[in-house]
């Protein structure tokens, strides 16, 4: 997504879509490079460009785990589900992430600025327990350090009051 502009208007960023279901998930993908997410106002207007229902894109919103409903947060901390990694405790480094965040996996902090998603091994296992930064990994870490780490993004991402 460029950040430098805004991105266009949902009418003019689906004007080509035609009323082929087909092109669901091609929209949706559409939308999400041009806004970070799908937000509620593209969903009856891509249904009318499909000439189908709401209902139906947003069971398409919530079947495909790639597609976001909600702007992404400011920084996205993957946990790797793989078993190298949980063979040397990833699950402990997930709790101590939950308690710091005070959110569960899936989720996102109250102000957005940080998020704990699933992610499956892509073979970087000797770096296990790894956490995922934006696509930077981190690993292996001990409890303690991802506690550190965990910390210190929540007081980035927290605004003064
Ligand atoms: S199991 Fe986590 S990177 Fe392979």
């Amino acid at each position: 997504m460029d950040t430098a502009s805004a991105p266009p208007d949902l009418e003019s960023l689906l004007a080509d879509v035609k009323p082929d279901s087909a092109g669901l998930l091609a929209a949706l993908h559409r939308i999400q490079a041009a806004y970070g997410y799908v937000p509620p106002a593209a969903i009856p207007l891509l249904a009318a460009r499909l000439d189908t229902t709401p209902a139906k894109v947003f069971g398409a919103i919530s079947f495909y785990s790639e597609i976001r409903s909600q702007p992404p947060p400011q920084v996205s901390i993957g946990w790797c589900s793989g078993p190298a990694c949980r063979l040397k405790g990833s699950d402990n480094i997930r709790r101590a992430l939950e308690a710091v965040l005070g959110i569960s996996l899936g989720q996102s902090t109250a102000d957005n600025g940080v998020g704990l998603r699933l992610v499956q091994c892509d073979g970087t296992c000797t770096l296990a327990p790894l956490l995922r930064l934006d696509g930077r990994y981190r690993g292996p870490l001990s409890v303690g350090e991802a506690i550190r780490l965990a910390r210190e993004l929540k007081t980035k991402g927290e605004t003064p009051t």
